[in-house]
């Protein structure tokens, strides 16, 4: 297959064109703006035969509509990705993630190409601590911040262009990944390079916030499960059993670093912050077969403690920048 990814620059992305690249004869072009977020260098390295790049907005409707003509599948990972960004500026999130998917399902319409929507479980807003029930793929929307509702926004076109337009979609929500090429923003990559560079880890309020973790190679491997045996018009959640309060997440990181597990700071907490999200699989699990290979947590993120000490040229040029935003807002 001739596969079009787009985001796939990004975190998730690469991740994507890696694990195909190794696991599949597909070929990948990626359609990716560049933004902050987007690195080339995520994906060198990999065969030119294979994988081709363009750089381009997925809200171009001329540039995607030549893509999507030439694809055989598009697999649709390009958003505005980042809570705290959006509560600073939410006009890119619109932007991207609704018009760009829109943009992107116009074309696959047109064209009669596959089409699977990268989602999160953000849309299902947040659980309580004790709730005994976690999301499944009939829990009501109900997202929290400017990025979760352009998410559930772009969830919302795929399946109106499934029933209406006979788009032939599917779509995936996943829980909180982690592995190689995350963006320093992010929480995990935020404290494993604030310890290489001496700075104390920073936990947003007390710290009791939980976030489902998946390892991103399980995300990779699920998302092309879908891709060769979902049903069309169809949603499968995405998550490992991997539930972990942040404070636990900064101990075990300070810990495997050699650090005193203590050694962090509680600043300013995110405003309108989720709880805990919290994935049940099953679907995906009995419909598809699929099952995580990742179950170690710790062994998970050692491997990507290992990854940004020995690759801190890939994110050293956006480290101070993201610091200083960070600093700005007493976080
Ligand atoms: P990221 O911010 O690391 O990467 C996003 C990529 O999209 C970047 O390469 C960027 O340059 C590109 N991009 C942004 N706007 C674009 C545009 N207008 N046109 C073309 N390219 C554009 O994000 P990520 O963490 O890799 O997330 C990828 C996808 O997975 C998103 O749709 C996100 O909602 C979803 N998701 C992320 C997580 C997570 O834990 N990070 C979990 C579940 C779902
Ligand atoms: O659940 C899936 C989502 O996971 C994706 O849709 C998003 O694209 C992705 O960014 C992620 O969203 P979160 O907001 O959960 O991830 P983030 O890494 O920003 O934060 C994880 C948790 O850590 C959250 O509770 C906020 C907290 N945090 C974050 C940062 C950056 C801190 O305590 N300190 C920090 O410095």
């Amino acid at each position: 297959m001739k596969l079009l990814v787009t985001g796939g620059a990004g975190f998730i992305g690469s991740n994507f064109v890696h694990h195909v690249v190794e696991h599949t004869d597909h070929r990948v072009t990626v359609l990716d703006k560049l933004t902050y977020a987007g690195n080339r260098a995520s994906l060198a390295g990999l065969p030119e035969d294979r994988v081709a790049f363009v750089r381009g907005d997925i809200a171009d409707a001329a540039v995607v509509d030549s893509l999507v003509a030439d694809a055989d599948a598009v697999v649709h990972y390009a958003a505005e990705s980042h809570n705290d960004n959006s509560l600073h500026d939410p006009r890119p999130f619109l932007d991207t993630n609704i018009i760009g998917t829109y943009t992107l399902l116009e074309a696959v319409r047109r064209h009669g190409v596959r089409f699977h929507h990268i989602s999160t479980d953000e849309v299902y807003g947040d659980l309580e601590l004790d709730d005994p029930e976690r999301f499944t793929e009939s829990t009501p929307y109900n997202p929290s911040s400017p990025y979760s509702s352009t998410k559930a926004g772009s969830d919302l076109l795929v399946r109106a262009w499934v029933r209406s337009f006979g788009v032939q979609a599917t779509i995936s929500n996943c829980s909180n990944n982690y592995g190689p090429y995350q963006h320093v923003e992010k929480f995990i990559p935020r404290q494993i390079t604030n310890v290489i560079r001496g700075i104390r880890p920073k936990l947003y309020g007390a710290g009791l916030n939980v976030r489902d973790w998946i390892h991103a190679d399980d995300h990779s491997s699920a998302v092309l499960t879908i891709l060769e045996k979902g049903r069309i018009g169809e949603t499968y959640l995405i998550g490992a059993d991997g539930e972990k309060d942040n404070k636990t997440v900064v101990e075990l990181i300070l810990t495997l670093m050699g650090q005193d597990p203590d050694a962090y700071e509680h600043v300013t907490d995110r405003a309108g912050h989720d709880l805990r999200y919290a994935i049940d699989s099953s679907k995906l699990r009995e419909e598809l077969g699929w099952m995580p290979k990742y179950g170690d947590f710790e062994a998970g993120l050692r491997a990507t403690i290992d990854w940004y000490r020995e690759h801190e040229d890939w994110w050293a040029p956006s480290k101070d920048g993201v610091e200083a935003f960070y600093a700005e807002k007493g976080q």
